[in-house]
């Protein structure tokens, strides 16, 4: 197993009067995972590996202002869409209280944040792996310009994303753009349980440029937080195999997509979706987080990759909506199927059109 990084440094402190005050903005990107992390062990280590394509469109903008703490321990305030959230609040300084051995700088400073989606607001999309992953983007940035350290890019980037999967394990994958591994993997070098690696060198054109239409079928809240659902897997009757199987999947996987064997990779996608939502259902207690427009939509995804053979696949989240995954050239024909036989499954929100994206920018 690849060893922990030594992030432990009591010298990032501000000395006496040193305490600056300022702000930096960072967007950082949602990621969906097509071989899927379910199951965790401590501290925030995945069972087995997954790999996911990080998006475009759909981010969070997270601006961290900081200053003086008065108390002389960690402040904060947070604003989600202008309006101060309690529950976020209590996350966050959670997430910084846990993370004041590996920055001690936050237990110096009043943090008032204020993060906004660019997705839509209770659309279904989870926002902690965006979330977290501009918060982390922006602590490793303030070390790297008051304590001039992680001046080496692959270091910088690297302690974002061990940090990033502190706050939630998907989120470390949301540091880079494209196709991103965590979890070490049998035959990857430079994978790790500890942050995320991106696997994009040798990867086939066809998906490139991948796009990911995420239907929304129902905006409503979550029904079981992923915290609870990573719990669960710790009694299914079936977690041995299932993480063996992704194990095995990863490898083929990502097989498939060096060779751009989109068959491959629509078979080992889609069933992993529906693996992960089979833990749900066969866990105690049990969760459907389908909804029956999620089925109608999947079923006609099947239909219409038969009828037209274009390589049109699907993948979910541990929710309804379905992420629809096609090639960029199949966009027109994607968008006509969509108008066509897609619309009345979908909730007032309709759909977010991304796509693989670049990763997290620092916007101030
Ligand atoms: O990062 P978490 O703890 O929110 O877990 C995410 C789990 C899934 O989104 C369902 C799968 C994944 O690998 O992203």
């Amino acid at each position: 197993m690849n060893s922990e990084p030594d992030y432990l440094n009591v010298d990032l402190k501000f000395s006496g009067a040193d305490i600056p005050s300022g702000k930096m903005i960072w967007r950082s990107p949602s990621n969906i995972a097509l071989v899927k992390y379910w199951g965790k062990k401590p501290v925030q280590m995945p069972q087995n590996p997954s790999v996911s394509f990080t998006l475009s469109k759909s981010c969070s903008e997270t601006v961290v202002s900081y200053s003086p703490a008065v108390s002389g321990k960690l402040e904060m305030e947070f604003y989600f869409d202008a309006m101060r959230n309690l529950l976020f609040e209590a996350k966050t300084a959670k997430f910084f209280d846990g993370l004041s051995g590996i920055f001690p700088f936050v237990n110096q400073l009043k943090f008032i944040i204020h993060s906004k989606n660019t997705f839509p607001h209770s659309a279904g999309i989870a926002s902690s792996a965006s979330g977290m992953s501009a918060l982390a983007m922006a602590l490793c940035d303030m070390e790297r310009q008051f304590f001039g350290t992680l001046r080496n890019e692959e270091e910088f980037w690297r302690k974002a994303s061990y940090t990033a999967r502190l706050g939630s394990g998907s989120a470390c994958r949301s540091v880079y753009g494209g196709l991103v591994v965590w979890g070490e993997t049998d035959g990857v070098p430079g994978t790790s349980d500890f942050y995320g690696f991106p696997v994009n060198e040798g990867i086939h054109e066809i998906f490139a440029n991948y796009q990911d239409t995420i239907l929304l079928v129902d905006a409503g809240e979550k029904k079981v937080s992923s915290r609870v659902g990573h719990g669960l897997m710790n009694s299914n009757p079936f977690a041995v195999e299932r993480f063996s199987e992704a194990r095995d999947n990863m490898a083929k996987l990502l097989q498939a997509m060096r060779t751009g064997d989109t068959k491959t990779f629509i078979r080992i996608t889609e069933s992993e979706a529906l693996t992960l939502h089979a833990m749900m259902m066969t866990s105690q207690p049990y969760f459907l987080l389908m909804k029956p427009n999620t089925l109608q939509i999947i079923e006609r995804i099947f239909a219409f990759r038969e009828k037209s053979g274009l390589p049109v696949s699907f993948t979910l989240d541990a929710g309804p909506n379905v992420h629809m995954l096609y090639p960029a050239a199949f966009r027109r024909d994607v968008k006509r199927f969509i108008d066509n036989d897609l619309l009345p499954f979908l909730s007032a929100k309709g759909y977010i059109d991304d796509r693989v994206g670049e990763g997290p920018e620092k916007i101030l």
